[in-house]
């Protein structure tokens, strides 16, 4: 049961000058996002992604197209009905956005202020945000003695404060180290799956997709030119853009200059062999390649786990005979796929 959907949604803003163009920000996205999953968007600076977000937390008109939200649709509404839904999604940013004025408590209670949660209502959540964050001990603490990670983990308390059933994080460890931002994701893992709230996960960052989203939209010029689950996306990119954010975090096929180095090392036949679980199994391969007397050397490649699932990409430089070569190709099974390297 999708908890967000857009159906050809797209927002366009107004040329800024006379000689300039309207600029298509969001162009025709379809997207349906599964109450309880990890979400991931990813894509370039510019993409549309923050636009995206502003859609679906009705913060900006849509230019087209509907955004529904639990199953109403939310485009169109009036701004007073508009606060109702906005305040079942919460909102995680880069910059953390604390009131630098307010204490750490100060800060949670805010969003339970606003909604008018009675004060002895309001202390009892404060309390327990805080002892889920792990800062129970920074009550009175102001966020500039805070850390990165601690802003936003206090960021993380705000925002389910009010006990939203959707969390948008956008760009949420992009201004962290990277042993911060694994403990940050650790704790929006726990969010998903202690609440069961929905996280919509916005990053340029595959490694953050990787560890935590289950499905993933990549993003270009304004379009989702890509869907599916994490392990299909990494494992079966079909885009050259998806193609191009996998290989940052799969090492897996040689690229241009490096398999020029190997080209030198071995003249003869070079074959990329990739597979998934489920398929069939290496051995079988390899034992394949020995029945027909064909020789091969392990030269470039790796084994990729992905949420408990493997697939792997295998490059092979080939000995013997073309014609044994030939056979011994054809042999492997139609579940993995070959590609010989020119
Ligand atoms: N309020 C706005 N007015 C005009 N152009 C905007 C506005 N917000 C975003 N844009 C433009 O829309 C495009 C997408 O921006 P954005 O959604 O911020 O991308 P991302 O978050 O993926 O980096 C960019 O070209 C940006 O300059
Ligand atoms: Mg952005």
């Amino acid at each position: 049961m999708p908890i967000v959907r857009l159906s050809a949604v797209s927002k366009t803003y107004p040329a800024p000058r006379r000689t300039s163009r309207p600029l298509t920000a969001v162009d025709n996205v379809t997207l349906d996002i599964d109450a309880g999953d990890i979400f991931g968007i990813i894509g370039y600076s510019g993409a549309g992604k923050s636009t995206l977000v502003r859609l679906i937390n009705a913060l900006e008109p849509v230019s087209a197209g509907t955004v529904e939200v639990a199953g109403t649709v939310i485009s169109g509404m009036r701004e007073r009905e508009l606060r109702q839904v906005r305040l079942g999604i919460g909102m995680i940013f880069q910059q953390f956005n604390l009131f630098n004025s307010r204490t750490v408590a100060g800060n949670v209670d805010y969003p339970l202020q606003v909604a008018g949660v009675p004060a002895a209502e309001r202390k009892v959540r404060v309390a327990e945000m805080l002892e889920f964050v792990g800062l129970a001990d920074k009550a009175s603490s102001y966020p500039d003695q805070l850390s990165g990670g601690q802003k936003q983990r206090v960021g993380i308390a705000r925002a389910l404060a009010t006990s939203p059933r959707i969390l948008l994080a956008d760009e949420a460890t992009s201004a962290l180290d990277p042993e911060t931002t694994l403990e940050v994701l650790a704790l929006l893992k726990r969010v998903n799956e202690e609440f069961g709230i929905t996280i919509v996960l916005i990053t340029h960052e595959m490694e953050v997709i990787k560890s935590i989203a289950h499905r993933v939209a990549v993003m270009d010029s304004g379009r989702v030119i890509e869907q599916g689950t994490v392990f299909d996306v990494f494992s079966n990119p079909q885009t050259d853009a998806a193609k191009r954010f996998v290989s940052t975090v799969v090492k897996a096929v040689p690229e241009a200059h490096e398999l020029a180095v190997l080209r030198q090392r071995h003249p003869g036949r070079i074959v990329t062999i990739s597979f998934a679980d489920g398929g069939v199994s290496q051995s079988a391969v390899f034992l394949g390649f020995a029945q027909h007397g064909v020789t091969f050397e392990l030269v470039y490649g790796g084994v990729n786990d992905i949420q408990g699932r493997t697939f792997g990409h295998l490059t092979l430089a080939l000995g013997g005979d073309d014609a044994a070569i030939d056979r011994a190709l054809a042999s492997v099974d139609s579940s993995l796929t070959v590609t010989e390297v020119a």
